[in-house]
């Protein structure tokens, strides 16, 4: 179920009788010179909505624009600060829980978001905690690429080339996503280095055409569809631990 695609009567049905979402969360950056800019949204967001499908639980916007100043020295790439995305953490979670949704799962594509929306958790929890309440909502961070079915199937079709960025696997879900979109570019040196990064400036200097660590040319939209089906499961998996209370 998509709450996009919900009338407020079908929303005010569903809460009649569960009160779980998951919100999809990402970013909009630069992704090498074959990945799209919108990888690490499109990636969490197929895979929620997929999941949301098969098991007829709601699925929330997706929130596709996260903390990623380091990618800002690559044309198209948009950022908030980590203050901007709590604060919209915040009023996503607050309007929620209006309604009477309990259990919000956030469910990641950008590695760089993880310490902002485990702040804004603290944030939301700290607003109860300080006035001495309980705290109606329950709240969870998953990310898709550190499944355990897609960790292991990442390994077996990419080995050490992955990467850390524009990484092999989540160029591959997007082709399955986006088949018409698939891009093909000879990349120099085939897998690219690895290392730290401080600033937007300091990022481009040391990974010149945006990647870290991977070879995403090896990205296939049948290799997506195989990290599709793992990653639902993943999903899945964390799901019902979440809303079981662990
Ligand atoms: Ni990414």
């Amino acid at each position: 179920m998509r709450l996009d695609l919900s009338s407020w009567q079908e929303v005010q049905a569903y809460l009649g009788h569960r009160t779980d979402i998951i919100i999809p969360i990402g970013s909009h950056e630069q992704h090498g010179p074959n990945g799209l800019i919108g990888t690490d949204a499109i990636c969490p967001e197929i895979v929620a909505r997929t999941f949301g499908e098969r098991d007829s639980v709601m699925i929330g916007p997706t929130l596709g624009i996260g903390v990623a100043q380091h990618h800002l020295g690559f044309a198209g790439s948009v950022a908030l600060r980590p203050t901007t995305l709590i604060a919209v953490i915040r009023d996503v979670v607050a309007s929620l829980t209006r309604h009477g949704f309990t259990h919000v799962l956030f469910h990641n594509g950008h590695g760089g978001n993880i310490a902002t929306v485990q702040a804004a958790f603290a944030e939301i929890y700290g607003d109860y905690s300080f006035r001495g309440e309980p705290a109606p909502t329950h709240l969870r961070l998953g990310n898709w690429f550190m499944g355990r079915r897609v960790m292991s199937l990442t390994r077996e079709l990419y080995g050490d080339s992955n990467g850390q960025h524009a990484t092999a696997n989540e160029v591959a879900l997007t082709y399955h996503a986006h088949p018409d979109q698939v891009k093909s570019v000879t990349m120099s040196p085939k897998v690219a280095p690895n290392g730290r990064f401080r600033d937007a400036a300091d990022y481009r200097t040391r990974f010149p055409d945006g990647r870290m660590g991977s070879d995403p040319s090896r990205a296939t939209p049948a290799d997506g569809a195989r990290l599709l089906e793992a990653a639902v499961e993943d999903l899945r998996d964390g799901h019902r631990d979440f809303v079981a209370g662990g």
